[in-house]
């Protein structure tokens, strides 16, 4: 059997193309979205990932405001950045660039981000809404990949879906997601005994380890017909991998998602859709 490819381009252009049109009614009613990045250090990855968010920005009319920091900068220097643009009238997201630099505090930093300008969905505001089912800005990554299952029409109810992250960018939002679906949700992470007995038994397995010398899904983990989608991406062997090999899982996977070209596209354009709801929300509260 071969499976379906998940096309996370096709996707995220169909995203893109509805936000495009958001934006331009928010332009008639006099609101320019704004999206405000905070990159810090030179990570190339990090600085990578930022400039395909300008890009896409541009392609979708986004304005865009690029922070670049010295890998330095102290807390309090990036707390009163951050308090800078929770205060800029012209700016409806933020977003600061993850990993940090080991001397910032991730809490402290995503913390600081007023709730309603808050694109990644990491405040504790927005994180308690999530568990609530009340989110309005919800973690660009799981949102994504929630619109894949949408648009292959694939059913969630009762489903047994096992993640293998327990982030906060990735695993416990989905896992939110996921009940408000119906699914049965089982995490998974680096201290989980008998993995391998966890993802046999999975209609879904959602995986975002990144690190090939640690974890590969192979096609002999996985039930026949299962759905894969790959979050991981990094660099092995001079090539761009997933956790799993997308040409093997697909000959017996029902669904899976290429890396690349899987859910990195699906983030950067649920950002976009977020961009667009956060400053449709503070042009509701009139700021
Ligand atoms: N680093 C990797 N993915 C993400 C993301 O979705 N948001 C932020 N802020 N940093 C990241």
């Amino acid at each position: 059997m071969t499976g379906v490819k998940i096309d996370g381009k096709v996707i995220a252009q169909s995203v893109k193309d509805r936000v495009k049109q958001a934006a331009e009614e928010l332009r008639a009613q006099g609101i320019d979205p704004c999206l405000a990045t905070v990159l810090i250090g030179d990570n190339p990855a990090s600085a990578t990932y930022v400039r395909n968010k300008h890009k896409a920005c541009l392609e979708v009319g986004i304005a865009t405001k690029d922070h670049k920091m010295d890998g330095n900068i102290t807390q309090s220097e990036l707390s009163k950045v951050i308090d800078n643009l929770n205060a800029d009238k012209s700016v409806h997201g933020i977003l600061v660039q993850l990993p940090l630099p080991g001397q910032l505090d991730e809490f402290a930093t995503t913390s600081r981000i007023s709730p309603i300008k808050d694109v990644d969905g990491l405040t504790p505001h927005n994180a308690g809404l999530l568990a609530m089912k009340k989110a309005a800005l919800v973690a660009c990554t799981p949102s994504g990949i929630m619109e894949m299952f949408d648009y292959h029409g694939i059913d969630l109810v009762g489903k047994n879906v096992v993640l293998i992250n327990r982030s906060n960018l990735v695993g416990k939002p989905l896992y939110h997601l996921l009940l408000e679906k119906n699914a049965t949700v089982i995490t998974c992470h680096s201290k989980t005994k008998d993995l391998s007995k966890y993802c046999q038994s999975a209609d879904i397995i959602i995986s975002a380890v990144g690190d090939r010398s640690k974890f590969i899904l192979t096609p002999a983990m996985i039930k026949e017909g299962a759905i894969v989608i790959d979050v991981a991406i990094s660099r092995f062997h001079e090539k761009i991998v997933g956790d799993s090999d997308f040409d093997q899982i697909i000959q017996k996977a029902s669904f899976a998602t290429p890396v690349p070209g899987g859910v990195g596209p699906m983030t950067v354009a649920m950002l976009l859709r977020n961009t667009i709801t956060a400053a449709s929300l503070s042009s509701q509260i009139g700021r």
